[in-house]
């Protein structure tokens, strides 16, 4: 069944190949970065929903800070895996290829790639919570740990809050314009991702209403198994291994 299902991904695969790829975390989990719904998600006793809101920010910046603290400098010591190097490969090599990912590390850049249309942010972004009128709309904070929590704005010393996007939240229409762009492809893939997490979760679901191919790439079924074209179960990074290799390529590992 596996080679069956890799076969026919590879046969949609060709030099002008328009391939759009929607990464979650599990594509990270081979890292070492906690995925938010696994066993490892939580963050003393707190899960992600109850602290990546605007609601737990305002109530308690100090402890949502804490939570971004940790994950930052958890992150800064894991190095990009198999699969962000296969997808930053396929990134040079296919023209028509685009990344959306959900994931907010910036290993997919480590990794080479760019462009990447980063659909929830970056944990290395900040800006102003008050976005007043000094500051520019985002910019790097890397610093980890932080030398103080919460940061304070450097403009106007006010809060300063990570450049993520939480629950509750729209996304950057810039941001969403780019990925509605991506949903025009020929094999759509959907790698790591619970599929819970709209409107991430029904990208899968438009690029297939608009003739693309859909393949679901995780360990576990999710909601949208029964919905794509084709559902392979395994890692991320074996599975994009194999396909790499059957490709003729030679990354990975
Ligand atoms: N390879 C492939 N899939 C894996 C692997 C792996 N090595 N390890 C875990 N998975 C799968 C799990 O089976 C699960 O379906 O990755 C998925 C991770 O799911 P979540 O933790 O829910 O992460 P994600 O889907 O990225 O969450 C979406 O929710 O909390 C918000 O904004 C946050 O971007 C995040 C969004």
């Amino acid at each position: 069944m596996r080679e069956d299902s890799i076969d026919a991904i590879v046969r949609r695969i060709g030099p002008s190949a328009r391939i759009t790829v929607l990464t979650g975390a599990g594509v990270s989990a081979a890292s070492g970065v906690p995925t938010f719904r696994g066993k490892d998600g939580l963050w003393k006793s707190y899960t992600a929903e109850r602290l990546a809101t605007p609601e737990a920010f305002a109530s308690d910046p100090r402890l949502v800070w804490e939570w971004y603290d940790w994950r930052r400098t958890l992150i800064s010591r894991c190095r990009p895996n198999g699969a962000h190097r296969i997808l930053a490969l396929w990134g040079r090599r296919y023209e028509g290829f685009r990344l959306i990912t959900q994931n907010v590390d910036g290993l997919d850049e480590k990794a080479g790639s760019d462009s990447v249309i980063r659909f929830h942010g970056s944990i290395w972004e900040v800006s102003c919570r008050d976005g007043c009128a000094k500051s520019p709309k985002r910019w790097v904070l890397d610093e980890v740990p932080l030398g103080h929590i919460p940061p304070s704005c450097p403009w106007c010393g006010g809060l300063v809050r990570p450049g993520v996007v939480w629950f509750g939240e729209g996304i950057d229409p810039e941001v969403l314009h780019r990925a509605e762009a991506a949903l025009e492809c020929d094999l759509f893939l959907t790698v790591g991702t619970s599929a819970l997490v709209y409107p991430a979760a029904g990208l899968v679901d438009a690029a297939r209403g608009r003739g693309a191919f859909t393949v679901e790439i995780n360990r576990e079924a999710t909601p949208a198994s029964g919905r794509v074209d084709l559902a392979v179960q395994g890692g991320a990074e074996e599975v994009l291994g194999l396909l790499e290799r059957r490709l003729g390529g030679c990354a990975g590992g």
